[in-house]
């Protein structure tokens, strides 16, 4: 067996993998999230470490847990953990979804942009983990004097689990300070933000092994022979764990928030300043992604605010009744702002085009429209990179809808690929545990027989017209509601 241990926002999940790719165990545990004051997100992280010990501890009561050979991560990304020289850390987590570091932005950007832009190649944002370590030397100088390192989520569980203290490349990406085509961490940008480069942890290939479990642990969950693996970033284990590891393949995950993400093998393009440009969990590999912050979180939305009584599944099936377009309605899901292409977190969402006969159906229908069409300008991004995409695999609740299904292949012109058994980032991780400790020599051969097609949607021409000139219509809609403000 091997084990993912996927540390999400909410809740971290730890699943058991027999060798062919079977789930025979699978435990989850949620943890506090603390809002101070607007705009804040933090976690406490030995919630985190409390919390996988006894997922982990219930799991080994489950299988024999000596025969559990490898256990890896998968991490929530961006969230800044500092830590003393003890490897304490010095206060709550700061999380990728807390917005506080506006200003430390602008001062990232006048001092350093054109070295993100040629060697970072990604947008500076208030999720990223750059921004949030200037703001802690900023406000709370008395802590940041005590700092002798910093981690990422998943990174500070591992520490915690083995003893020994790294950040692996795909995380490490998403801090604004990896240098992502020589893989090191940029002296420029540390220079010219004024952050001693002495702060950033060492650097490992996500399917490294770190070392073992804590003897304490090891008497706890009985798992003696579990190596621990480094793991990678939430985004590149979902990848991973749906095969998206060549060229010419794209993730396309609805949950809460919608990501695509396509595989490149090299990290030379250009970066246009609209999608991030991460190092990949796969070995040598990188790719790039854009997301849409509030996907299913604009489908809860209407669903709470006018359709309380219905379930999902049946306003998914009253979408499927309205036709293309809605009867004329588009909606824009920017109701915390947007990530890609814009960057842009004062835009506000939109209806328009309402008529006193559209019903909830067609609402949902233009959500689910709405959704899919900005993860599309996303896709056209990659496309206008020159990244080739000739199939799609969707995961997340997306991926349960047949309708949303084709909707997807008539939308981004691409087959769309269903998988049986999906099961999130933390099936990508335990395929890093199984490569990392040899129980297969690649990475590609454990998604091939791990992961089974359930069906295909291919583009149907008539419809693809149909979607291709309502999304001309909604690409304008950004510009010009971009007064509205509340
Ligand atoms: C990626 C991002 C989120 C977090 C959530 O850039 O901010 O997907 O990784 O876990």
């Amino acid at each position: 067996y091997v084990i993912g241990v996927d540390l999400g926002t909410s809740a971290v999940k730890v699943l058991v993998v027999a060798k062919g790719g079977t789930v025979v165990s699978s435990v989850s545990k949620s943890y506090p999230l603390y809002h101070d004051k607007p705009g804040y997100s933090e976690q406490d992280p030995d919630d985190w470490v409390r919390a996988t010990v006894e997922a982990l501890e219930e799991v080994s009561a489950n299988v024999n847990p000596n025969e559990i050979k490898g256990i890896s991560f998968s991490g929530q990304m961006h969230g800044l953990v500092l830590l003393d020289d003890a490897h304490k850390p010095l206060r709550r987590a700061i999380l990728w979804n807390d917005t506080r570091t506006t200003e430390q932005c602008r001062f990232i950007e006048d001092v350093a942009s054109d070295i993100i832009r040629t060697s970072i190649k990604n947008p500076v944002l208030e999720g990223f983990t750059l921004p949030k370590l200037l703001w802690v030397k900023e406000h709370e100088p008395e802590i940041f004097e005590q700092a002798a390192t910093f981690v990422l989520p998943k990174d500070y569980v591992r520490l915690a689990l083995t003893g020994e203290l790294h950040m692996e490349f795909s995380d490490a990406a998403g801090t604004l300070l990896l240098d992502v085509e020589k893989r090191e961490w940029s002296h420029a940008v540390a220079n010219a933000v004024g952050l001693p480069l002495s702060l950033c942890p060492p650097l490992i290939d996500s399917h490294e092994v770190v070392g073992s479990l804590k003897a304490d642990l090891v008497a706890k969950t009985g798992m003696a022979s579990a190596k621990v693996v480094a793991g990678g970033a939430d985004n590149a284990c979902g990848a991973i764990g749906t095969g998206i590891l060549k060229e010419g393949t794209l993730l396309s995950s609805i949950g809460t928030s919608g990501v695509v993400l396509a595989f490149e093998q090299s990290a030379t393009k250009s970066f246009s300043g609209t999608v991030h440009y991460f190092a990949h969990a796969a070995p040598d590999a990188h790719y790039t992604m854009g997301v849409t912050l509030a996907a299913g979180h604009s489908l809860t939305w209407l669903k709470e605010t006018a359709a309380k009584e219905t379930s999902f599944d049946n306003l998914v099936s009253l979408a499927e009744q309205s036709p293309i377009g809605a009867k004329g309605l588009l909606f824009t899901p920017y109701l915390s702002g947007e990530r890609s292409p814009h960057a842009d977190s004062a835009i506000r969402g939109s209806f328009i085009g309402l008529h006193a006969s559209h019903e909830i159906g067609d609402l949902t229908r233009a959500v689910m429209e709405g959704i899919t069409f900005s993860l599309n300008e996303s896709v056209v991004a990659f496309r206008e990179e020159g990244i080739q995409i000739d199939r799609v695999i969707a995961t997340g609740g997306g991926a349960k809808s047949d309708a949303w299904m084709q909707m997807q292949a008539d939308i981004y012109q691409a087959e769309v690929v269903q998988l049986t058994n999906e099961q999130g980032p933390g099936i990508g991780a335990a395929m890093l545990a199984a490569y990392g400790v040899g129980l297969y020599n690649s990475l590609e051969k454990i998604a091939d027989t791990w992961t089974e097609v359930k069906r295909v949607y291919k583009p149907i021409p008539s419809q693809v017209e149909a979607y291709a000139d309502l999304f001309k219509l909604y690409q304008r809609v950004y510009e010009t509601t971009k007064q509205l403000s509340y």
